[in-house]
């Protein structure tokens, strides 16, 4: 029978070397907040019904980012340290099996380097097994002591490590195996004799040593998967380390990406084959964008959908949108929330649309906010059009039909209902339904005087004179 698995992520604390009003395991990198990640990675290996996570700093905003996911939480009254926080689930938790115990705070480990590490821990017979890597700059870390076979002896924090100590770059990045009925038999016997006062986890590598069980290490050469978080500093960079490493799975599945180390692309998103990323753009969220797209430079794209083959020139933000095929839009469109653009629609410089829908094959070219607008097929709206949706108080809808033509500078007071067909003069300003095939003209009549100019000049000559 395969062993089973339970997984503690410990995400209790507040993080004060953050110096945040957010617990640290709200804090986002590569678009989800570090309390997903790991999650994630848990979740990977094991059901969710056995991934048991510890909270209690902001505990409601951290179950409200896992909500989604069928995941239990444990409550840590007071943050006491990292092994008072495995205590706290001791009653809810599996004693049979092996038991994973995460940190909240370190999102970078992959499913399949926790598989190695459970892997090891199931085939020998050991009291447990934790990674370790080896660190350049070990600073912040507890350091591995290892005995004279290679298996653990102690951790020593960084707060108790004496110089020595401190010049050993064999690190404990926090991922641990243990065999749960060990851990639980033993871990009453954590105290809090230490610089900071508190239960340490760490200190379960001597307690089970004294019990006569091993502790094996397992090294991981490259280190940037265990890299933990606790300064805006580390922050920035996981951030980067998730960003390169979307970019680098999105390019070996077909996608082109301009100078990649430029681009931020949150982990959820999916994009295309055959699609072309320009510099400095943002996607984030859960965008969904199609094959053979071209998205500009420096564009911001949130939360949107995006058919296949739609071009996006420079400079264009979008903001949970659907975008139809081979529609074109910018440079430097404004989409805020909740539009749907056709397929086929061109929507280009300095044009704003809120919760509009714009019609496949229509076109508002230039200059134009549409907020609040339901606008047909093949309709043209023209350069400088202003839909008035707001009258200070309340909010309401424009309709424009199929095939018709808004001219220049034409404004639109809603709500309104302008039918299909219809011509708008330039510089109209609409206040009234237009009904079905209708030329509408809402402005004050020209008035041409001919030789006015000549006239005009004469009588100020006459008057200099006098
Ligand atoms: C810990 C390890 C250190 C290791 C490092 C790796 C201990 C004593 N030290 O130190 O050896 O090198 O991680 O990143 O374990 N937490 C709770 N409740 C608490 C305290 C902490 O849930 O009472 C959670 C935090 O939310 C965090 C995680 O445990 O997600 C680690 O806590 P943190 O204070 O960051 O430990 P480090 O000082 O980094
Ligand atoms: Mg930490």
């Amino acid at each position: 029978m395969a062993v089973h698995i339970s997984v503690v992520i410990l995400a209790a604390g507040e993080g004060t070397r953050m110096k945040s009003k957010r617990a640290k395991v709200l804090h986002r990198a590569g678009g989800l907040s570090l309390a997903e990640h790991v999650v994630n990675t848990a979740a990977a290996l094991t059901t969710e019904q056995n991934i048991m996570v510890v909270v209690g700093h902001q505990a409601d905003q951290v179950k409200a980012v896992l909500a989604h996911r069928g995941v239990r939480f444990s409550m840590q009254e007071q943050q006491r340290g990292t092994g008072h926080a495995v205590m706290a689930c001791r009653d809810a938790v599996s004693h049979e099996g092996l038991l994973v115990v995460l940190y909240g705070d370190c999102p970078l480990l992959s499913a399949g380097t926790l598989q190695l590490l459970i892997d090891k821990q199931a085939a020998g017979n050991t009291g447990a097994t934790l990674l370790t890597t080896r660190l350049a700059d070990p600073t912040g870390y507890g350091r591995i002591l290892l005995d004279e076979r290679g298996n653990v002896r102690a951790i020593v924090e960084q707060k108790a490590a004496t110089p020595e100590q401190q010049a050993i770059q064999l690190i404990n990045p926090g991922m641990y195996c243990f065999r749960a009925d060990l851990l639980w038999k033993h871990i009453g016997e954590l105290g809090t004799d230490n610089p900071a006062g508190e239960y340490y986890l760490t200190d379960m590598v001597e307690i089970l040593n004294r019990a006569g069980h091993t502790i094996a290490a397992m090294e991981i050469p490259d280190a940037s998967e265990l890299l933990g978080i606790n300064t805006r500093i580390e922050l920035a960079e996981v951030d980067r380390i998730f960003r390169e490493r979307k970019c680098r799975e999105l390019m070996l599945a077909g996608v082109t990406i301009e100078k990649p180390e430029t681009v931020s692309i949150d982990m959820p998103v999916s994009i295309g084959i055959d699609t072309i990323v320009g510099p400095f753009t943002q996607i984030l969220g859960r965008s969904e964008i199609g094959a053979d797209c071209r998205i500009g430079a420096g564009c911001v794209i949130e939360s949107a959908r995006i058919e296949d083959g739609v071009e996006i020139l420079p400079y264009t933000l979008m903001t949970t949108s659907r975008v139809g095929r081979g529609a074109r839009l910018g440079p430097f469109s404004n989409l805020r929330p909740d539009n749907n653009v056709g397929a086929g629609a061109h929507i280009g410089n300095f044009v704003e649309l809120k919760k509009t829908n714009i019609g496949a094959g229509a076109k508002a070219n230039h200059l134009a906010y549409l907020g609040d607008s339901d606008i047909g097929e093949k309709t043209n709206i023209g350069a400088g059009t202003i839909i008035c949706n707001y009258d200070g108080a309340k909010k309401y809808r424009t309709e424009i039909g199929a095939r018709a033509f808004v001219g220049s500078n034409s404004t639109l007071v809603a709500p309104v209902q302008i039918s299909d067909d219809v011509y708008v003069g330039a510089g109209s300003v609409i206040t009234k339904p237009v009904p079905e095939g209708a030329l509408a003209v809402a402005r004050g009549h020209q008035v041409t005087k001919e030789g006015w100019v000549a006239r005009r000049r004469a009588k100020q000559q006459t008057e200099s004179r006098g």
